[in-house]
């Protein structure tokens, strides 16, 4: 059987062509809409404040807005923290991200977790795994949060201590 990021892949070199130059939501609507149109599928889009998120059954790929990553950061401190916590042993906690480059434009995949909004970190993960996470990540309301093989995980946690807005 494939993995979700094999799959992801698949699905990126697909995809990519069809979002050349598309960087705001609304193009990437768009865009998307030809795509499902053109290959039979029901990707669906979703968005945050910082980035667009193309949801599949098993994995979502996210991307940051603009094409300058610096201006409008997320995906890349999402990765650098996912490496962090998982050298601190904590790295079940969150959605694994993985960064690729394809047709010269960086995109993560992440496989996709149920009930994003339903789902509380109080008292559903270990005291202590909940000290850590809420000493390290931000912006840890409900859409950020989601459930993977029967467990709560982070699905969004670009704003950390390694990135830290304030300092
Ligand atoms: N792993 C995931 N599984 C399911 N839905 C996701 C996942 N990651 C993101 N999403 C959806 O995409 C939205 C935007 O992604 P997010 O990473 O929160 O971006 P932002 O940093 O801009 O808030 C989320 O609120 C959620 O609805
Ligand atoms: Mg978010």
């Amino acid at each position: 059987m494939t993995d979700y990021i094999t799959r992801a892949n698949r699905f990126l070199h697909e995809i990519a062509p069809y979002l050349i130059g598309a960087y705001t939501v609304n193009e990437v609507i768009n865009r998307v809409s030809q795509y499902n149109e053109d290959h039979h599928r029901a990707v669906q889009i979703a968005h945050g404040a910082t980035r667009i998120a193309l949801i599949t059954s098993d994995y979502v790929i996210k991307f940051n807005y603009g094409d300058d990553v610096n201006e409008y950061g997320g995906c890349e401190e999402e990765e650098e923290f996912y490496a962090y916590a998982c050298e601190e042993g904590f790295g079940a906690y969150f959605a694994a991200t993985t960064g690729t480059t394809v047709s010269g434009r960086k995109f993560w995949i992440m496989p996709r977790a149920s009930g994003v909004g339903r789902v509380w970190l109080y008292r559903n993960v270990p005291a202590v795994v909940y000290e850590w996470i809420i000493d390290h990540v931000y912006d840890l309301h409900n859409g950020n949060l989601g459930m993977i093989d029967g467990h709560v995980v982070i699905i969004d946690y670009a704003l950390n201590t390694l990135n830290d807005p304030q300092a």
